[in-house]
């Protein structure tokens, strides 16, 4: 049973790295297929696929909550030179994935 626990606390370990970094490395192609193979196509997915990661990794719409996104995107829509449609889409994008609480 030894190896459970090691496998348990690796898969933990592994977890809390992930939910505390920076965002997902867009360099990381495997990664970025893998994570966005989850979501259904749509014009928000595109927008925030080609804008969302060019000054941090991808922040996915599962690592925050609903409620916040909003503002973020507030932040985020300027600084990613989004027009309203796009910031929009993206909105509605990162708020369906969204963490529920
Ligand atoms: C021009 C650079 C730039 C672009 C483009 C950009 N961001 Fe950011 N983002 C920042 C900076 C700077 C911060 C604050 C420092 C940090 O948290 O890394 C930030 C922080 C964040 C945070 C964490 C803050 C919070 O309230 O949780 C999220 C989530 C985020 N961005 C999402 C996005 C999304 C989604 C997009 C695409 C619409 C985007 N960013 C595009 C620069 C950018």
């Amino acid at each position: 049973m030894q190896i459970m626990k090691t496998l348990v606390s690796v898969f933990l370990m592994a977890t809390l790295l992930w939910a505390c970094s920076p965002g997902l490395n867009p360099e990381n192609t495997a990664k970025v297929e893998e994570a966005f193979a989850k979501y259904e196509d749509s014009p928000g997915k595109t927008v925030f696929r080609d804008k969302c990661a060019k000054c941090h990794g991808y922040r996915l719409p599962e690592t925050r909550l609903a409620e916040k996104w909003p503002k973020t995107i507030d932040k985020m829509a300027p600084k990613a030179k989004l027009t309203d449609d796009q910031k929009a889409a993206v909105l509605a994008f990162v708020t369906k994935y969204a963490k529920a609480s």
